[in-house]
């Protein structure tokens, strides 16, 4: 895949998996629009690749992804790939899921790449195509489990809407992917929302 010039925006940036594509596909020669929360780590990452456009977004607010895409149209005009990467885990036994909890990482998981979906589609729509690479979890594809059902029903939320949205999108040139990481040395076990490896009883 040719991915030079192309217009790439990439949520959760600014650590991990976020950062690792970033890099790649600058160092292939698309153009990066960074998202996260975290400002400074962003521009710290544009000035590492040789420039992006970085938009602080929490994207659990749905006016700041609103804005977000404002930003790259002001900037691009154009949107080629969108990765939906932002995401946070939770790591506790079914009996102990706090619905807050659940709540915040769904707003996050699901309702934030839903949003950064349904703001990209009609522009790629528009250009004639694009490319939208969902973030999902190993979790989702695992017999058991065990201890990751709350943070795994938010990804396995996010894999039926990507499953759809493939197959809504085929005739307009828009291809839907899927990325499922197992664990993968990043702060995401550090930064869960509730819960910890150990406490979850997780077998990963
Ligand atoms: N690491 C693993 O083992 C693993 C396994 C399976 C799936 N994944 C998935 O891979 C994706 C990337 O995770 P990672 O491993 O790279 O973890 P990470 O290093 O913790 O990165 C998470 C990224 O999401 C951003 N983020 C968190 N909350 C956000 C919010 N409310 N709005 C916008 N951005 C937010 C963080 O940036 P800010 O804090 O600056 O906002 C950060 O850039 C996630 O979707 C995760 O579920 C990871």
């Amino acid at each position: 895949m040719d991915i030079s010039g192309k217009v790439m925006v990439v949520t959760g940036a600014s650590s991990g998996i976020g950062a690792a594509t970033a890099r790649a596909a600058a160092s292939r020669g698309a153009r990066l629009v960074l998202a996260a929360r975290n400002q400074e780590r962003l521009d710290e990452l544009a000035e590492e690749i040789g420039g992006a456009l970085t938009v602080a977004t929490d994207m659990r607010r749905p006016d700041q992804i609103s804005r977000l895409f404002e930003a790259v149209i002001d900037r691009h005009d154009r949107v080629d790939v969108l990765v939906n990467n932002a995401g946070q885990g939770l790591h506790v036994p079914v009996e102990q899921i706090k619905i807050d909890d659940l709540i915040a990482i769904t707003e996050l998981n699901v309702y934030g790449a839903l949003r950064a979906m349904q703001a990209a589609i009609p522009l790629m729509r528009a250009a004639g195509g694009g490319s939208i690479v969902n973030v999902s979890s190993g979790t989702t594809q695992m017999a058991n489990p065990v201890g990751t059902a709350a943070y795994s029903a938010t990804k396995a939320g996010l894999n039926m809407l990507s499953r759809a949205a493939r197959a809504e999108l085929a005739d307009d040139g828009i291809a839907v992917s899927t990325v499922y990481p197992f664990v993968t040395k990043t702060e995401f076990h550090n930064k869960l929302r509730a819960g910890s490896m150990s406490t979850a009883g997780s077998q990963l």
